[in-house]
């Protein structure tokens, strides 16, 4: 018998919207992270964003508020988007798992890798929402993304910046997370800020 592998894909709608998408998706249970999370975090921004980044599942403060990338590592990307030149309303904001996965550590929520399993689960969500926005460009943030996305021998530290053929997209990149700057010591934090800006700005020429 082949073990059943459950996904989100029997609820993705037919002829889906963004607003349908995120609706259906709030009461996803298709792997066990809609138990220990708040909330459904689904992608933000506008259908017409050309370009889409894709982050690996909400941190603690999305998955309080709702939002992707709200919390520190969402205001570095913000910050870097704005240096890159990309603008707030060109990008549209998502991650390849929709619930926060944590453990505790004290009192705090200390995040944990998604497994292949909810990564899995949880793809028909990122996938309609690339067929609903057909951004120009997908810029993956981080391993997580970039091996969802590229595969599983994709790695950021040698192929990052560069544009890779993808049927995702016309143009199809990946870089670092912005939380992995975040961790970075202060010393370092300036330079990977620097080359993370560097990879950014290979989209607005291509838009
Ligand atoms: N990190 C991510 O990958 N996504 C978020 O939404 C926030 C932090
Ligand atoms: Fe559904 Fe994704 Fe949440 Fe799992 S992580 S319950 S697949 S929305």
């Amino acid at each position: 018998m082949t073990p059943q592998i459950t996904t989100a894909a029997p609820l993705v709608p037919d002829n889906p919207t963004l607003t349908s998408l995120r609706d259906v998706a709030a009461g996803c249970r298709a792997c066990d992270l809609w138990k220990t999370g708040t909330q459904t975090v689904f992608g933000g921004g506008a259908r017409e964003a050309q370009v889409m980044l894709v982050g690996e599942q909400p941190g603690d403060r999305e998955d309080v508020s709702g939002e992707p990338f709200v919390g520190p590592a969402g205001k570095l990307l913000d910050h870097a988007l704005e240096e890159a030149g990309i603008g707030r309303r060109a990008a549209y904001v998502t991650n390849v798992v929709k619930h926060f996965k944590w453990e505790a550590k004290g009192k705090r929520r200390i995040h944990k890798k998604p497994n292949l399993q909810e990564i899995t689960a949880c793809r028909p969500w990122l996938d309609a929402e690339i067929a609903v926005v057909r951004p120009k460009v997908i810029v993956c943030l981080g391993a997580t993304a970039a091996q969802a996305l590229l595969g599983k021998d994709f790695r950021v530290s040698r192929q990052r910046g560069r544009f890779v053929d993808s049927p995702l997209a016309p143009f199809v990149t990946a870089t670092v997370h912005p939380s992995s700057i975040l961790r970075g010591s202060p010393e370092s934090r300036a330079a990977e800020l620097r080359d993370f800006v560097a990879d950014l700005s290979r989209v607005p020429p291509v838009l």
